[in-house]
């Protein structure tokens, strides 16, 4: 089921956003839906679209998680409302784009909704492999045909989706999330093509690790994980949440209007070669 919201109050103020590279306003009288957008990086792209003029539309399956944005929303002036949304049920999914479009045409979409945790294959239970596919694949899917039908009917519209690296490097531990996304991506370019003549753009971005709840929970529970993740950047660090949101930002808007199909990384260099010596090393 979908539900509006409205928060009063939240738990805790989100660390101020830095300032915008883009233009105020870039997203005056634009509206997009962004899944899992209370968390994450999912609540960093709301709040810059948000604080760019956007009226930004966050579905997740826990009221709890719209609580910060919406609290923010309401305290910063923004256009926002949040939607209880199971990505993994196609009705719903449905439901809530009819109900959204009769306000007006839905823009924009981010497939940001993810769920992950580190198992070895041999160990990865039926409901778990399910569980993530079903979040990751079928649940973008399905909010893509969805929200793409209305884009279509109302003459176009732009498509961000969240991968990663590991969709075309392969990572042990992940084998559920990397088939996902490696799936997301094939979906990514293959709608490219088929709804250019719909003048809908859908790109992708894979981000590297960046500083997040659910990264710091579930990716590097421990302080060595995280040394050593860290150690296979040559950027030598994370990246913020709110970088990749500007990296987001810049791939739904006009900026990037001769873009799709396309899926940009940003992950300080870490899923490239390093060749046979250490930087420098052959260097006098
Ligand atoms: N290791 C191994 N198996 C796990 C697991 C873990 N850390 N977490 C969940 N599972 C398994 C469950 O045991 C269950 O298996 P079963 O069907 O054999 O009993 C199956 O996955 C489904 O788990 P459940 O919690 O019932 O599913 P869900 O649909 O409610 O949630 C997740 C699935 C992945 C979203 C949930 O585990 C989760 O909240 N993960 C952390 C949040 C997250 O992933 N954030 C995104 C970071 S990129």
């Amino acid at each position: 089921m979908t539900s509006n919201d409205s928060a009063t109050s939240g738990d805790s103020a989100p660390a101020p956003l830095p300032p915008s590279p883009f233009a105020p306003q870039l997203f005056q009288g634009k509206r997009v839906f962004i899944t899992g957008g209370g968390t994450g990086l999912g609540l960093e792209i709301s709040r810059r679209l948000a604080s760019l003029g956007a009226h930004v539309m966050i579905g997740s399956r826990n009221k709890d998680h719209h609580e910060s944005f919406l609290a923010e929303a309401k305290a910063e002036g923004w256009s926002a409302s949040a939607h209880v949304l199971d990505v993994r049920k196609l009705g719903d999914i449905a439901d809530l784009v009819r109900e959204l479009t009769a306000d007006g045409p839905v823009d924009m979409l981010v497939n940001n909704a993810a769920g992950n945790f580190v198992c070895p294959a041999e160990r990865l239970s039926e409901g778990a492999w399910r569980a993530v596919l079903g979040i990751v694949l079928d649940g973008t899917f399905y909010c893509t045909r969805e929200f793409g039908k209305s884009m279509i009917a109302n003459g176009g519209g732009v498509m961000l989706n969240v991968v990663a690296t590991y969709a075309w490097t392969g990572m042990p531990g992940v084998v559920h999330s990397a088939s996902a996304k490696a799936g997301v991506l094939a979906m990514t370019r293959t709608l490219a093509v088929e709804w250019a003549r719909h003048k809908i753009r859908v790109n992708a971005i894979a981000p590297g690790p960046f500083e997040s709840e659910g990264a710091s929970g579930n990716l590097w529970p421990d302080g060595d994980v995280k040394a050593r993740l860290m150690a296979g950047i040559p950027a030598g660090r994370f990246a913020t949440a709110s970088e990749v949101a500007d990296h987001a930002v810049w791939l739904l808007s006009g900026a990037s209007d001769y873009v799709t199909g396309e899926c940009f990384t940003m992950d300080g260099g870490a899923s490239l070669g390093r060749g046979m010596w250490e930087p420098g090393e052959r260097v006098r």
